[in-house]
C-alpha cells in the first residue's frame, strides 16, 4: 500500500492503541471496557462514532432522537464502527426562559469540548429544534472531524376544523382572534395545541424546518432527509443510513472543511429564499461560517439571495405544512429547480460523497401546489433585504412575507415607491409592549411604526423573538392587521410579519436605536435600503450625551453566570452573535491536533 492510500490513523487510537504511551492507554481502555466494549473492539481499528444526543424530556422537539439513535447505532455497527452516545446541553425553543437564544453558544461550547476532548473519530449531529442545528454545526466546524447531521423531522400536520394549523403561525393568528374577542382563553389553548399532533419539530417553515433544510443544502445531511416527518418509517431508515455513512466518512476523511465552503453557504442562502426560510437563518449561517473560517458577510444574503424566487408554499408565507413538503419532494426537488436555473453551485460536495448537483439534478416535484416549478414561482425576488441608516448599521427584512394589504398601505405611493414615513412608538422590551399596546392613550394609528429595543444578544440577553408585534385591538377591529415593526431582537421563523429586525448594533451595545423617542418621525425606504430617523444631528448628539451621562442604555441584570459571561463576550447579530475573540479563537480546535494526556 503506498503512503497516500494508507488509511488515515484514527484519532481514537491515540487514546486506545498507543504503544508509545502504554500506561495512559491502559487508563483510557479500562473505563471504556467497563461498559461492555471488548479490547478487540476498542483496539481493532474500528472508528468510534459519537452520537451527539439533543433529545431529552426537556426537549420535546428533539425527543424522538432517543428512539432514532438506536437505528443510528445499528447503522454504525453494521458499517464496522463503534457508537458512543452522549448528551448535548438541552435547547428547547418554546420552553426555555428568558430565551433559547441564550443557549446556542452554550451548547456549542459544551459540544466542542466533548468532541475535541474524547476519543471520537466522527460524530452524528442530531439536529431539530431551532438552535440545535446551528449549535451542533458550529461545534463540528470548530473541531473539524467528520460529521453528519440527522434531522429529527417535523411533526405531522396539525388540523382544526378541517384546516391545517401550523406551529407558531397559528399562535400569531389565534392571538389576534383572542384580542378581537372572537375566541375565549380555552379555545385559544385548544387551537394552538392542535398544531402539535405528534413528536417532531415545528411543522411550519419556521426556524427548525429552515435550518434543517439548510443543513441539507449545505451538504451536511443525507440528500432528501431534512423534511421526512419525525414519525414516518422513512425517518428510521434515514437514521440507519446516517449511521452507516458516518463510518465511511471517517475512512474517507471527509470533513466539514471539505463541505462547508463559500459555495455551499451561497447554495444555502439561495435555498433559504426559495423555501421562504426564517429570518434567524442569516445569524446562524454566519455563525457556522465564522467557526469554519469561511467569509460570508451579511450583505451576501441580499447579493446572492434577494433575486431568488419563492418556490415552497408552506406556512407562514403560504398554506401547507411539513408532511406536504416531504411528499412534494423536499429539499432535492427545490434544489433541482434552482439547479435548472443555474442558481446553485452544482459542484459543492456533500456528506454522501457526491456533489449537490449529482444528488439533486434529477429530483422531481411530486406536488406542484406545494413546491412550485421555477417557471411559476409563488413570488419573484423573494430573498432578504439588508438595510442600514442612521439608527443602525445593519438589519434584515424578509420580503416574501410582505402581503398585499401591507404593500398597498405602505409601499404603493406612486411618487415615492417602496418608501413610507411614520411616527415611532418605542417599547423597551416585550413587557413594556404588552403593558401598553392596548392603551388608548398611546394614540396609535396606521402611521405608527412600532419599535422594540432591549431585545438583542446583550440586552435580553441572548436576543428574543419579540419584534413581531400585533397592532392594538382597536386597530385590528378596523381591519389593520399589521403595523410596521422594527427592532433589535429577532422574530420567530413561524411569524409572517414583515418586520425589519436583527438590528445591529443593538441599543444595549450603544446602537442609535437607544436614542429614538416615541413621536420621532422615521423614514423607511426599501429601494434605498435605508431606515432613518428624521431628527437632526445636533439633537441626536445631545441625546447621545444624555444617554452616556445616564450610564448607557439600561437593561435587566444578569440572573445566571452564563448570562453574564455571554454578555461580556457575545457579538452582534450581523456577525452571527457568536462569542468574540481573535479569529484563531473561533477555530482553535481545528488547528491544535489532539489534546495532551490527562494524567
Ligand atoms: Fe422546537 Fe419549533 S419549538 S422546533
Ligand atoms: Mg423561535
Amino acid at each position: 500500500m503506498s503512503e497516500n492510500t494508507m488509511p488515515k490513523k484514527l484519532r481514537s487510537r491515540e487514546w486506545f492503541a498507543n504503544p508509545d504511551n502504554i500506561d495512559m492507554t491502559a487508563l483510557y481502555l479500562e473505563r471504556y471496557l467497563n461498559f461492555g466494549l471488548s479490547l478487540e473492539e476498542l483496539q481493532g481499528g474500528k472508528p468510534i462514532i459519537g452520537i451527539a444526543q439533543t433529545g431529552s424530556d426537556l426537549s420535546p422537539c428533539n425527543r424522538h432522537h432517543l428512539v432514532l439513535a438506536e437505528r443510528v447505532r445499528e447503522g454504525i455497527r453494521e458499517a464496522g464502527g463503534i457508537a458512543i452516545e452522549f448528551p448535548v446541553h438541552p435547547i428547547q425553543e418554546t420552553g426555555k426562559r428568558p430565551t433559547a437564544g441564550l443557549d446556542r453558544n452554550l451548547a456549542y461550547l459544551g459540544l466542542v469540548e466533548a468532541i475535541y476532548g474524547y476519543p471520537l473519530d466522527g460524530v452524528v449531529l442530531t439536529t431539530g429544534c431551532d438552535k440545535t442545528t446551528p449549535a451542533l454545526l458550529m461545534a463540528a466546524a470548530t473541531v473539524n472531524i467528520p460529521a453528519i447531521c440527522l434531522s429529527v423531522g417535523p411533526m405531522l400536520n396539525g388540523w382544526h376544523k378541517g384546516e391545517r394549523t401550523g406551529s407558531g403561525t397559528i399562535v400569531w393568528k389565534a392571538r389576534e382572534m383572542l384580542a378581537k374577542g372572537e375566541i375565549d382563553d380555552a379555545q385559544f389553548i385548544r387551537l394552538v395545541a392542535s398544531s402539535a399532533p405528534s413528536t417532531g419539530y415545528c411543522n411550519t417553515m419556521g426556524t427548525a424546518t429552515t435550518m434543517n433544510s439548510l443543513a441539507e443544502a449545505l451538504g451536511m445531511m443525507l440528500p432528501g432527509s431534512a423534511a421526512i416527518p419525525a414519525p414516518y418509517r422513512d425517518r428510521q431508515e434515514c437514521a440507519w443510513r446516517t449511521g452507516r455513512r458516518i463510518v465511511e466518512m471517517v475512512h474517507e476523511d471527509l470533513k466539514p472543511s471539505d463541505i462547508l465552503t463559500r459555495e455551499a453557504f451561497h447554495n444555502a442562502i439561495v435555498v433559504n429564499s426559495a423555501i421562504g426560510g426564517s429570518t434567524n437563518a442569516p445569524i446562524h449561517l454566519c455563525a457556522i461560517a465564522r467557526h469554519m473560517g469561511v467569509d460570508v458577510p451579511l450583505q451576501d444574503w441580499e447579493d446572492v439571495g434577494h433575486d431568488v424566487p419563492l418556490l415552497v408554499n408552506l406556512q407562514p408565507v403560504g398554506e401547507y405544512l411539513g408532511e406536504d413538503y416531504y411528499r412534494a419532494g423536499g429539499v432535492p426537488a427545490v434544489v433541482g429547480q434552482l439547479l435548472s436555473a443555474g442558481l446553485i453551485h452544482a459542484d459543492a460536495m456533500t456528506v454522501n460523497g457526491r456533489t449537490i448537483g449529482e444528488n439533486c439534478r434529477d429530483a422531481v416535484i411530486e406536488d406542484e401546489k406545494v413546491i412550485r416549478p421555477i417557471s411559476q414561482p409563488m413570488a419573484e425576488k423573494a430573498g432578504f433585504l439588508v438595510l442600514s441608516g442612521n439608527l443602525f448599521g445593519a438589519a434584515i427584512m424578509k420580503t416574501s412575507v410582505i402581503g398585499p394589504d401591507f404593500r398597498a398601505r405602505y409601499l404603493s405611493n406612486p411618487d415615492d415607491p417602496e418608501a413610507f414615513e411614520g411616527t415611532a412608538v418605542v417599547f423597551d422590551g416585550p413587557e413594556d409592549y404588552h403593558h401598553r399596546i392596548d392603551n388608548l392613550e398611546l394614540g396609535l394609528d396606521e402611521n405608527s411604526i412600532l419599535f422594540m429595543r432591549g431585545a438583542g444578544p446583550i440586552g435580553y440577553p441572548g436576543s428574543a423573538e419579540v419584534v413581531n408585534m400585533r397592532p392594538p385591538a382597536y386597530l385590528l377591529a378596523q381591519g389593520i392587521d399589521a403595523l410596521p415593526c422594527i427592532g433589535d431582537g429577532r422574530q420567530s421563523g413561524t411569524s409572517g410579519s414583515p418586520s425589519i429586525l436583527n438590528v445591529s448594533p443593538e441599543a444595549a451595545a450603544g446602537g442609535a436605536l437607544a436614542l429614538l423617542k416615541t413621536g420621532d418621525k422615521v423614514r423607511v425606504d426599501l429601494r434605498q435600503r435605508r431606515v432613518d430617523v428624521l431628527v437632526d444631528e445636533p439633537e441626536m448628539q445631545r441625546r447621545r450625551e444624555e444617554l452616556n451621562a445616564a450610564g448607557g442604555y439600561a437593561y435587566p441584570p444578569s440572573q445566571t453566570p452564563w448570562q453574564k459571561i455571554l454578555r461580556d463576550l457575545v457579538g452582534q447579530m450581523d456577525t452571527g452573535a457568536i462569542l468574540e475573540g481573535s479569529e484563531s479563537f473561533q477555530r482553535i480546535a481545528q488547528t491544535r491536533g489532539i489534546p495532551r494526556n490527562n494524567h
